[in-house]
């Protein structure tokens, strides 16, 4: 064999072995899966031609924001990240520590792992579009604020409305419950097909749970293999 054959089987190789240890890490099985077609090229256009607002001119809106009381303690907004014309959107809670000084949503270690359930599920984070409920670093990580979370939701909604994608997936209980407007624990609700204004939601654990409580992979991995379905049937009907 040639060096380069040689030399491109290695690559080829390494690159599965990768994937494949993602997969065991997450306590994959029966991993059967299609790749989703490539994202639908013409939907920002279409959506822009429609008078639909832009992802850019919502950022613009939010501005230096000083809307609630958390602009006095953020380092800056960190208002989301990716494809516009996103097919899949994540939504988490709010900024930490690290998305508060990188001003990038799921950046620290929850974000580590985040980006390697995206990679099991064949997809990159440049692809998707992900971002979170508050758009300020809570002090000290607490909990988020009803006020809070009244004041800022708006954002959150436009955003999804520019976008429009296809599925979005809730991380963890604050996320579910602030978008679905509902208090069934996420331990309920996870797994199971949820609709945020007519789009298709899936509940599943927050990756920093999944840090404290690894067990939980195996759960999110099958609601991962749901939402990859959904957009499988999606491209073939
Ligand atoms: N946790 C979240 O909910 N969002 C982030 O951006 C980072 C950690
Ligand atoms: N509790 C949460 O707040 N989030 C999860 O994802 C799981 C348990």
């Amino acid at each position: 064999m040639s060096e380069p054959l040689v030399n491109e089987l290695r690559e080829t190789l390494a690159a599965a072995r990768s994937q494949f240890e993602y997969l065991v890490d997450l306590g994959v099985e029966n991993l059967n899966r299609r790749l989703p077609a490539e994202n639908r090229g013409q939907q920002g256009l279409a959506a822009n031609a429609a008078g639909q607002e832009s992802l850019d001119a919502i950022r613009l809106d939010l501005g230096d924001c000083q809307r609630c009381g958390l602009a006095a303690s953020r380092t800056q907004l960190v208002y989301g990240v990716g494809n516009p014309n996103a097919r899949l959107v994540l939504v988490g809670e709010a900024p930490g520590r690290e998305e508060d000084l990188r001003g990038e949503p799921f950046v620290g270690e929850a974000g580590r792992l985040l980006d390697r359930i995206l990679h099991a599920m064949g997809m990159q984070r440049e692809e998707v579009y992900i971002c979170n409920v508050l758009k300020c670093r809570p002090p000290n990580n607490r909990d988020p604020l009803p006020e809070e979370v009244a004041t800022c939701e708006a954002f959150l909604n436009r955003q999804i409305a520019a976008i429009r994608p296809q599925v979005i997936v809730g991380l963890g209980r604050f996320a579910v419950h602030s978008l679905l407007k509902t208090r069934v624990p996420i331990s309920q609700l996870r797994g199971e097909w949820q609709t945020y204004r007519g789009i298709p939601l899936m509940p599943t654990y927050h990756p920093a749970y999944l840090l404290r409580n690894p067990e939980g992979k195996r759960e999110v991995w099958e609601d991962m293999k749901s939402v990859l379905r959904a957009m499988n049937a999606e491209d073939e009907g």
